[in-house]
């Protein structure tokens, strides 16, 4: 990518042109329905793959009966919350409405709070995270190419990247995990344990499905098969946003994919401030 734009507003580190301060404000205020789901991520840790199982499941599995069959890719049918010009759209859409997003918990609507409308967490160990980030950078024209792998990790560290530091939002959402309603899943049972997660999120979002449906959801959710699918690689995203180059949206998809990218000083750094961060925060992750 070639542009700096990045913009921190209200804790969240936001791009320029892509997120205006002034929608991102009246999030908070609106209305929700029981029915309203949201997928909320730091970026890199998942959002994709949460937004195929939706449509998946809104379909019982069926892949033909997706809506993202012609054109429109995952990202135009489960979109951000928080980009330019959503909020319009959302509060006139037709139930259900399934929205993705990257925003810390304090600007989300505060009728999660009453307990309307849903949240799924999910949540990946942050040095696959940082990993799988810094080739999105280099994929992503609005993001700015980092210099060095090196200079990424110490931008990573310090939150000085789009979403801001990901210690900062996962405990912002952990916190209030039983304010809401919310469930909280981590990429890795994913990857261990796919068929189990997909249950979970199916009751969780009130889908029934017979066994041969639920085995379809699965199958069209790996990611050997996911990569195959223009929609849910950007494919159809023009070479302005993103450089197809460069890589693809899909990149590997594997726990511990960090070892092959960190040295071990920058291993050991980011274990003593994940301690510290994470101290009251019992969440665990595996790590390869
Ligand atoms: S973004 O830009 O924030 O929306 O990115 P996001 O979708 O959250 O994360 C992209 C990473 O998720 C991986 N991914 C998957 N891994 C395993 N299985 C499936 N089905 C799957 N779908 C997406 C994707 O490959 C990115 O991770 P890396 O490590 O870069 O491969």
């Amino acid at each position: 990518g070639r542009s700096p734009n990045l913009l921190l507003h209200r804790g969240f580190v936001m791009i320029q042109g892509t997120h205006l301060p002034q929608e991102v404000d009246q999030i908070q205020d609106l209305d929700l329905r029981d029915s309203d789901v949201f997928v909320a991520t730091y970026p890199k840790s998942g959002t994709i793959w949460l937004q195929h199982i939706l449509l998946l499941l809104q379909s019982k599995g069926d892949v033909d009966l997706m809506s993202n069959k012609d054109k429109l890719s995952n990202g135009d049918l489960v979109p951000w919350i928080e980009v330019n010009g959503q909020i319009q759209e959302f509060a006139t859409a037709e139930s259900p409405r399934f929205r993705v997003t990257h925003l810390p918990f304090h600007l989300m609507p505060t009728a999660l709070s009453r307990k309307k409308g849903k949240v799924i967490y999910v949540a990946r160990n942050p040095k696959d995270i940082l990993v799988s980030f810094y080739y999105f950078h280099k994929l992503a024209t609005m993001l700015e190419t980092p210099r060095s792998f090196d200079d990424f990790f110490e931008k990573f560290i310090k939150g000085e990247v789009m979403g801001g530091r990901w210690f900062e939002h996962i405990k912002s959402w952990f916190s209030h995990k039983d304010d809401i309603n919310m469930l909280f899943i981590t990429y890795e049972e994913m990857i261990l344990d796919l068929t189990s997660v997909i249950k979970r999120i199916a009751d969780f979002v009130d889908t029934e499905l017979t066994q041969d449906q639920l085995q379809n959801v699965v199958k069209h959710s790996t990611f050997k098969n996911m990569r195959k699918i223009p929609q849910a690689n950007y494919e159809q995203v023009p070479g302005d946003l993103l450089d197809h180059h460069e890589g693809t949206f899909m990149r590997k998809g594997t726990i511990g994919d960090w070892k092959n990218h960190f040295t071990v000083a920058q291993s050991e750094k980011f274990d003593e401030i994940f301690k510290q961060e994470m101290k009251d925060f019992p969440v665990s992750f595996i790590w390869d």
